[in-house]
């Protein structure tokens, strides 16, 4: 793991430090790729340089050219909960509410899909097909680069070790265009692309006049299918032009056998995809595919989190010399040594001895670790303790009122029989108790969206949702 963190609290000292440590530091967003990386020891950097609480970096706007803008620490979650996306950028906000599960939504940002450089990462296509550009700044200026020009190879991009995203810019869709995103994986939710597609198609009555098609996790990087998008040129959506649009975007892609599909499977489902996705635009029907009230597992906040400048200006977290973080657990101060150089779940664990909140897979896919940080709920083993430093947590530990009153989820759990060997239950018992905060009644559909990012190898499901379909009920009733 990394032996410092910096917690900057500003751009320009975010260049400063980037300037001074170059490749010795990792910057660090979301961290839901970074932790990750670290864990499988597939980073060495001493030095993390934590750009979470940048303050006024996670804004979405629209400019008087009619450009989108996203600031590099705009999370998937904040893009589905935009109102400008939704009506001008969809392809984007669709593949958003595709990634992971709403723990990892909340954290993770769009600037860190772009950085890691998966050909399977989601925002990537439709960020490509809308004709995005990225800026990059270090202490020695900034420079503007097309998605052509920054992505180089699988994982590879022109990012230099100096250098930050400040900025992801795109026209925003006009009333004349249409676009969407599909995606295939191996399920529903917590699932990575096995091919992806995003289509953009400017429109002239039922006539299309130009298209943009773009296909991820079927080459080394992101591909445009040109062909497709030149056949598509003048023609109307009939069957067969679909069809044919959808076998030359297939003739386009070079991909890959592994565990997750074939070169052969892949190739037929781009062209299925393609086709999918125009059938939906011919239409009308792609707005249908996100639900009217994405639930976020962000309780009452709107999503953003504070950026912590009640404490000191510049937050250094050495290892060796052993900075405390304090922070307030369970409404609890807390003044922590010794976990600079951990997760917050080890942190909650082995300093706090908090150990409800329990570890399945330390990589952001059970849930089990989920805790409430500053209002939103995230997958603890993914972020540095650090960040902890000026936050408030809730964990599993803290649900229940001062009197020993059980949360209401809690005890729906206990009366539905919703658990068996339990490990699971901590995690969804937060992400339970986050949803109810977020949206006192919600129906079937939101339950299970709430769920997405929890598993349990025993139980079952359904008595989980019946547990936080009773725990809804009750809630509302005595309210
Ligand atoms: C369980 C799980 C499920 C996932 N599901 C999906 C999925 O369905 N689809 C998908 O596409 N991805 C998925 N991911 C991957 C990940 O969540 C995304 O790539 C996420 O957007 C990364 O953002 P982050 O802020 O967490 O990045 P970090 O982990 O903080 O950083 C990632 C990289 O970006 C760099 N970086 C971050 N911000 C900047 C910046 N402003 N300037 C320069 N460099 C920067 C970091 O140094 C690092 O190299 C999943 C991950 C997990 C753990
Ligand atoms: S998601 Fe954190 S331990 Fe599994
Ligand atoms: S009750 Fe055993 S893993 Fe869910």
């Amino acid at each position: 793991m990394w032996q410092t963190c910096y917690t900057p609290q500003s751009l320009d000292e975010t260049l400063q430090l980037l300037a001074e440590y170059e490749r010795e530091a990792c910057l660090i967003a979301g961290g839901t790729d970074v932790v990750v990386e670290y864990d499988r020891g597939l980073r060495s950097e001493k030095v993390l340089i934590d750009i979470s609480r940048l303050p006024d970096l996670d804004q979405i706007t629209q400019d008087d050219q009619n450009q989108i803008h996203l600031g590099p620490l705009v999370t998937h979650n904040q893009v589905v909960h935009s109102s400008i996306c939704l009506d001008r950028a969809f392809p984007l906000a669709k593949a958003c509410w595709e990634v992971g599960a709403p723990q990892i939504r909340n954290r993770g940002t769009v600037a860190g899909n772009l950085v890691t450089a998966s050909p399977a990462n989601d925002t990537i296509t439709p960020l490509w097909a809308l004709g995005a550009k990225i800026t990059l700044q270090s202490v020695q200026g900034s420079r503007t680069l097309t998605f052509h020009e920054f992505f180089q190879g699988v994982r590879k991009t022109a990012i230099k070790p100096n250098e930050m995203i400040v900025d992801i810019a795109f026209p925003a869709m006009a009333g004349y265009q249409v676009g969407t995103f599909l995606k295939l994986g191996l399920r529903r939710f917590q699932a990575i692309s096995i091919v992806n597609v995003a289509v953009v198609l400017s429109m002239f009555g039922d006539t299309v006049t130009e298209a943009r098609v773009a296909l991820g996790s079927v080459a080394p990087t992101i591909v445009r299918a040109e062909d497709a998008e030149r056949f598509l040129s003048g023609k109307v959506l009939t069957k067969d032009v679909m069809i044919h649009a959808g076998e030359l975007a297939a003739q386009t892609i070079a991909p890959i056998n592994d565990v997750r599909g074939s070169a052969e499977y892949r190739r037929y489902m781009a062209a299925t995809l393609t086709q999918h996705a125009l059938e939906t635009l011919a239409e009308g029907t792609e707005a249908d595919m996100v639900p009217p009230r994405p639930v976020m597992l962000w309780g009452k906040t709107d999503g953003h989190f504070s950026s912590g400048l009640s404490q000191p200006p510049r937050i250094i977290h050495d290892e060796a010399a052993d900075q405390p973080i304090e922070t307030i657990v369970n409404s609890q101060p807390h003044t922590i040594h010794g976990a600079n150089d951990k997760t917050l779940l080890r942190m909650l664990r082995e300093n706090t001895r908090l150990t409800g909140t329990k570890e399945g897979c330390a990589e952001g896919e059970c849930g089990a670790c989920t805790v409430i940080l500053d209002g939103i709920a995230v997958m603890s083993c993914l972020v540095p303790a650090v960040r902890a430093h000026g936050s408030e947590i809730v964990t599993v530990e803290g649900l229940a009122q001062d009197d020993d009153t059980l949360h209401p989820v809690q005890q729906a759990f206990i009366d539905e029989g919703a658990v068996q060997c339990g490990y699971c239950t901590p995690g969804f018992l937060m992400s339970g108790a986050s949803l109810l905060d977020e949206c006192p009644q919600p129906n079937r559909d939101e339950l299970k969206q709430a769920i997405t990012g929890n598993l349990c190898r025993c139980t079952g499901y359904y008595k989980i949702l019946q547990a936080l379909e009773t725990a809804a009920k009750k809630q509302a009733k005595s309210k």
